[in-house]
């Protein structure tokens, strides 16, 4: 595995250059799969809410519609000056975005009632280290949930298709003829491939 100071520089570099590309991404912005999520944890009206690793800030706003104050952390500026251009658009006040690391989260404690991270576990260097600092700012009986993209449990889908990008067009394309990933991919009248992407969302409680 890369040194963890690599990785973050990869991420910041990468996130830096797809920053905009990701905000305009419909399926990232979609507010029913937003909504899916805020029902899920259920926040009660006067909770603190955490996001981490909040991009472009849209977790974070749709909590903030429905809870006292929510505070979104990225590791990556562009997303955070893209997130806070929107917070003033849409004229929030109890939200705010600031720089931090996932992996050392700036904040007591037990100080947020839910922590919620949606699509960045996979892009974690240390997921389980992360996990561990949102439980450990959550308070007891606090929410954490996860969101993020789950493989077919099966193993030979699971495993497909292959890393390398210039491989991808030809593996979906031989996918849609043999069912190799379990992700169905189809065609378009316009021949744009497509496939499904299943999410999951994992909601825990802190017992003490
Ligand atoms: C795919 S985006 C998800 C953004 C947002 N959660 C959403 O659902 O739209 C992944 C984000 O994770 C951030 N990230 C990756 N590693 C991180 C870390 N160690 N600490 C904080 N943020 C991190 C990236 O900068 C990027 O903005």
């Amino acid at each position: 595995m890369p040194h963890v100071q690599d990785h973050n520089q990869v991420v910041r570099e990468e996130f830096t250059r797809q920053a905009v590309a990701y905000a305009a991404n419909p399926s990232i912005a979609d507010p029913e799969r937003i909504a899916r999520l805020v029902q899920a944890v259920s926040p009660s009206a006067d909770a603190r809410v955490l996001e981490v690793a909040t991009g472009p800030g849209y977790v974070a706003m749709g909590f903030a519609a429905v809870a006292r104050e929510v505070v979104g952390i990225d590791l990556t500026e562009a997303p955070l000056a893209i997130a806070e251009q929107r917070r003033q658009e849409q004229g929030l006040h109890n939200v705010r975005f600031q720089l931090a690391d996932a992996a050392r989260l700036p904040f007591a404690d037990g100080e947020f009632d839910v922590v919620v991270c949606r699509l960045a576990f996979h892009h974690f260097a240390q997921p389980p280290g992360m996990l561990s600092e949102m439980v450990r700012v959550c308070a007891p009986h606090g929410t954490v949930a996860v969101e993020d993209i789950v493989v077919s449990e099966h193993p030979a889908r699971g495993a497909y298709p292959a890393e390398r990008a210039v491989e991808v067009r030809r593996l979906i394309e031989q996918d849609a003829r043999e069912d190799l990933s379990g992700t169905r991919p189809f065609q378009t009248d316009e021949g744009q491939w497509c496939f499904t992407q299943h999410t999951a969302i994992v909601v825990g409680r802190k017992l003490n």
